[in-house]
């Protein structure tokens, strides 16, 4: 008896010390280095066709995360959104050479937000920041020539934050679950904008990536087939508001009675342009109003949702 007390004690005590090792291994890796390799891709030519497109694009996007409202410029904020990932920061990606991305290449920044990778660093930045993997090269190469246009808010700015500090389960899914992705092969096409669904597809998952807080679970979105994620667009995926108060995202599959089946086409837009909904109080952040989207996008996106497979889950609003 005693000898088997002792045993199961070494093997208790192995097993304490494998996990110690293991939580320690974790934290020192952080969410991964990987090598760097930024294609040879030439510089964008800056044309105020593409600073526009760009800045749209960025309205929709870029700007949710980096625009900080003390400084009017992408000099970053703090992530409440997201407490499960970390105290996260998105930085400052104003022209400034020092604290900004002045001094980052054309070719660096498309691969950034192809791959995930740091081009300085080799770092892999978890689904906190995202990336677009199947967005047009053109749509990009626009969002680059906003960066470095003569914008307001991309103008050097040296407000700066402290580096983000990934949670444990950021950097424990950096090593199980999420992973760098790889540079396309291939230019990638504009959508064909007289196919209304595949132009609505590519809107919804491609470029604004509804999917992404419209699905179950950060965690569990899959971005090389957004299809494939859990949940998706069922909603449920639990996130924060601007004041860390928890806020549930919300069915928008086409499902009649827990999804937004029976909305019209009008009630959609209004939605989406100014947060009023047919059942209940406005919409609140982080669903922020898309007050850029032309009609023809917004009907693009409502003709392509409802496409989508019906998921039955009734979320709650917490009102
Ligand atoms: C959901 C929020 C979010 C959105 C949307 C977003 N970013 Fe980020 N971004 C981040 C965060 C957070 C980081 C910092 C990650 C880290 O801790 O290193 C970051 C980092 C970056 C960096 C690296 C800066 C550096 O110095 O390391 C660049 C460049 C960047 N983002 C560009 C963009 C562009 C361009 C867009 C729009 C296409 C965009 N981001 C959209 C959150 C976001
Ligand atoms: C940053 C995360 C985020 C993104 C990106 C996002 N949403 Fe939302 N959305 C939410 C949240 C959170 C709510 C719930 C807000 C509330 O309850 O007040 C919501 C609510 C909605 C609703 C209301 C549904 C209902 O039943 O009332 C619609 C419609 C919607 N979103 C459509 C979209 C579309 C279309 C896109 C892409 C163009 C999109 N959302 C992008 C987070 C997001």
């Amino acid at each position: 008896m005693k000898k088997l007390l002792k045993i199961l004690g070494i093997v208790l005590g192995v097993a304490v010390l494998a996990i110690i090792v293991f939580v320690i291994y974790v934290n020192v890796r952080g969410t991964g280095s990987h090598e760097v390799n930024v294609p040879a891709i030439p510089n964008v030519e800056v044309t105020p066709a593409r600073v526009e497109r760009g800045e749209r694009i960025a309205s929709m996007l870029c700007k949710h995360c980096h625009l900080s409202p003390e400084t009017g410029k992408m000099t970053g904020r703090m992530l409440k959104e997201v407490p499960q990932f970390g105290k996260i920061y998105s930085r400052n990606i104003t022209k400034d050479p020092e604290i900004g991305i002045g001094k980052w290449s054309d070719a660096e920044i498309i691969y950034f937000i192809r791959t995930g990778i740091n081009p300085k660093s080799g770092k892999f930045i978890p689904p906190y920041m995202p990336k677009l993997l199947h967005i047009s090269d053109e749509d990009l190469r626009s969002v680059v020539a906003f960066l470095r246009s003569d914008m307001p808010e991309v103008q050097a700015d040296k407000s700066e934050f402290p580096e983000s500090e990934p949670s444990f389960l950021s950097k424990f899914l950096s090593l199980v679950a999420f992973h760098p992705y790889e540079y396309p092969k291939h230019e990638i096409p504009d959508p064909d904008t007289s196919n209304q669904l595949a132009w609505g597809k590519y809107l919804t998952l491609y470029q604004i990536e509804c999917f992404a807080c419209h699905s179950k679970d950060f965690k569990t979105m899959n971005v090389e087939v957004p299809e494939k994620s859990e949940g998706f667009f069922g909603g449920g995926n639990q996130m924060t508001d601007e004041d860390g108060k928890p806020i549930t995202t919300l069915n928008i599959t086409p499902d009649e009675e827990t999804g937004i089946g029976k909305w019209s086409e009008e009630e959609f837009i209004k939605a989406l342009r100014s947060g009023i909904v047919p059942n209940g109080p406005a919409l609140r952040n982080p669903m922020m109003p898309y007050l850029t989207l032309t009609d023809a996008e917004a009907k693009a996106i409502y003709a392509y949702l409802r496409t989508v497979p019906k998921i039955s889950n009734e979320v709650d609003r917490g009102l």
